[in-house]
């Protein structure tokens, strides 16, 4: 049941996860007056860092709200483990946030022990994060899964369906990860693009602006046949890795790190319906010196970090229709601009 929605607010990845949408999601949570954050898909794979007050905060299941005091709601197309989220609501209350304000729906599906030991045995050559999700996924669309509503443990977070005023959704994972978009099977098992916001319990026409996130350079974790194992062989991509921490919140491997390929972000611009851009880490190729970005999968090479954005902007402005605009960040710099 919704009642007096004004507005939705989506924020989502364009890339292969790991686009910053944390730092982005708890700015807006944080300057915007939000009545709800939601998740819409994903479960604890996903792996959010955040900074309240100069400290460092790592979430994988419960949407950033909960930092600025906002309902904070996991919807139905999400999957939870009962007790990776009992973990994260100790871990919030043991930093002090009110953790009443998390909500689960009751359709949401239950990570058993059973999709973990499946996920380890039949998707290890895929380099999942182990965390039970595709047979989790698996269960649901066969109609045979467990739901929030059938476990004890959960029933004093399930979510009355409720939603009105500003909403904001926070993507989890990217784009390219989408079970529909991605490099099919090298993707999630979720469904990741904006449009799918709307399986909490509102109309498309509600959302507003799309927060599109990417990085300045290109990040993989995981198998995938579009990023091959020589990329950490590349010492200046290697370089890149090094000084920016790429390393998975959610299972500390080895990022593969690639020159940021605009054909792939254009794409997932156009699709997504991203509105504002969002593009972090400049400071990394700034350290390091080094400004490349693949386009009609030719490299180009730019001599200053202002040149490259430069180029970036005009591009993906002429091209994308309803983008409206075009933000870099550095790695810890709040983005004012939103
Ligand atoms: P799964 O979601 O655990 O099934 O993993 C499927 C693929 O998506 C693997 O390549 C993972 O490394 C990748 N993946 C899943 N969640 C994330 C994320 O939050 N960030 C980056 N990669 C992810
Ligand atoms: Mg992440």
């Amino acid at each position: 049941m919704l009642t007096n929605i004004d507005k939705v607010d989506v924020c989502c990845g364009l890339a292969w996860g790991d686009e910053a949408k944390g730092k982005i999601v708890a700015q807006l949570a944080k300057s915007k007056k939000y009545n709800f954050v939601c998740r819409w898909s994903g479960g604890h794979n996903a792996g959010h860092t955040v900074y309240v007050n100069g400290v460092k905060y790592k979430t994988h299941l419960i949407p950033c709200g909960i930092f600025y005091g906002i309902p904070s709601i996991i919807g139905p197309d999400c999957v939870v483990n009962v007790n990776k989220f009992l973990e994260e609501i100790k871990y919030l209350e043991k930093h002090g946030f009110n953790t009443n304000l998390i909500k689960i729906s009751q359709d949401a599906h239950i990570v058993t022990d059973n999709h973990i030991k499946d996920d380890k045995k039949l998707y290890s050559d895929q380099g999942t994060t182990f965390n039970g999700i595709a047979p989790c996924y698996r269960d649901k669309y066969a109609r045979t899964g467990i739901q929030v509503k059938n476990e004890p443990a959960l029933i004093r977070y399930i979510w009355n369906d409720i939603l009105y005023g500003n909403i904001l959704c926070e993507g989890a994972q990217g784009f390219w990860l989408d079970i529909n978009k991605g490099n099919y099977p090298y993707v999630t098992s979720s469904n990741t693009l904006p449009y799918s916001a709307c399986s909490l319990g509102f109309p498309p026409q509600y959302i507003n602006t799309i927060y599109g996130a990417a990085k300045i350079y290109d990040t993989r974790v995981g198998y995938d046949s579009d990023f091959p194992e020589e990329l950490f062989e590349d010492s200046h991509l290697s370089l890149i890795g090094k000084t920016g921490s790429e390393i998975g919140v959610t299972t500390g491997r080895k990022r593969k790190v690639n020159w940021l390929n605009l054909d792939k972000l254009i794409d997932a611009i156009i699709i997504s319906g991203t509105t504002v851009l969002i593009i972090s880490k400049t400071d990394i190729l700034e350290k390091v010196e080094l400004y490349n970005y693949i386009y009609q999968s030719n490299l180009h090479h730019f001599n200053s970090s202002d040149d490259m954005q430069k180029s970036i902007k005009d591009l993906v402005l002429s091209k994308c229709n309803l983008l409206k605009k075009v933000i870099f960040s550095d790695d810890v710099e709040i983005v004012n601009d939103l």
